[in-house]
């Protein structure tokens, strides 16, 4: 009798066992089997990058533009709201002036040395607000040098929209900028200095790829091709890291001669 109980509590036990391992089983199955629904499903979610903004794509999504400019004299509005600022203004041209002249002059005399600028080249800096670059070139020797933004800081720097040089074609030897973020139409930021470069003539821009640059911005870059895209016209010269003012990345490009 105690036998026979034991035996039967035993193979209650196996049974309870076995109907757990199949339960396990189709549960696993039907996991399985509703895998390629699943996953359909989540392909059906739409991507949140492009649904919670109204963002325009140049080259994929690797050049995007910032949304909420309802207007080209909104975006300048927006631009001039900074440039503008008189305790800005006052940082930029006493505490800030020979800092970055120091740190500007040293990324130029580079290009100097790599024969990409020199002493007789005439050079556009775009972009340029108080003129910083300008005045660097200059002391390098690179004498014939002047900036352009929306609001001049004579002698260094004059008015000029960069979407639309105040140049004629093929006037520079050189130009350089850092305020490729700043451009709502990232193309004829870079037609302009493509028609104003002459056949040879040489451009530095300083990007920030890995990074997102301030508010002030108007586009995004997360790589640098779709800029070697955009330089239609030229040859990239160089690619490299940088550490200038947290932007990441100087690209070079050289306009072909033809
Ligand atoms: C981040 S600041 C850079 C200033 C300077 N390059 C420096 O490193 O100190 C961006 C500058 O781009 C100028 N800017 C923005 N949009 C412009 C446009 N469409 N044409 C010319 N300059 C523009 C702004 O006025 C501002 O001075
Ligand atoms: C410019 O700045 C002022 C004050 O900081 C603000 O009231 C105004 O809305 C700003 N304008 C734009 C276009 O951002
Ligand atoms: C360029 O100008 C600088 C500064 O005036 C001078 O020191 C340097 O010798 C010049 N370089 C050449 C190659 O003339
Ligand atoms: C200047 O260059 C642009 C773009 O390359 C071209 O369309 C235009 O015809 C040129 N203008 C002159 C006066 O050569």
């Amino acid at each position: 009798m105690q036998r026979e109980m034991k035996t039967s509590s035993t193979h209650h036990q196996i049974n309870k066992h076995r109907s757990f391992i199949i339960i396990l089983k189709y549960f696993f199955i039907s996991l399985f089997l509703s895998l390629p629904l699943f996953l359909f499903l989540l392909s059906l979610q739409p991507n949140h990058r492009t649904t919670t903004t109204t963002t325009t794509t140049v080259s994929g999504d690797l050049l995007r533009i910032r949304p909420g400019y309802s207007s080209y004299e909104n975006y300048i509005q927006r631009q001039l709201n900074k440039t503008l600022n008189p305790k800005l203004r006052q940082i930029w041209t006493t505490r800030d002036w020979e800092r970055k002249i120091k740190v500007f002059s040293q990324f130029f005399d580079q290009l100097k040395r790599q024969n990409l600028l020199s002493n007789d080249s005439k050079a556009l800096c775009i972009g340029a607000r108080v003129g910083q670059e300008v005045e660097a070139l200059r002391r390098i020797g690179v004498s014939d040098s002047v900036g352009i933004d929306l609001v001049p800081y004579p002698p260094l720097v004059v008015k000029g929209d960069f979407h639309n040089q105040p140049f004629r074609n093929g006037t520079f030897d050189f130009e350089f900028s850092n305020v490729f973020d700043h451009a709502l139409f990232p193309e004829k930021f870079v037609a302009e200095i493509e028609r104003t470069l002459r056949p040879g003539g040489v451009c530095a821009l300083h990007v920030s790829i890995s990074k997102r640059a301030d508010k002030y911005s108007a586009n995004d870059l997360y790589s640098s091709e779709p800029l070697v895209k955009l330089f239609k016209g030229s040859d990239l010269v160089h690619l490299k890291k940088i550490d200038g003012f947290g932007l990441d990345t100087e690209v070079v490009f050289r306009k072909r001669e033809n």
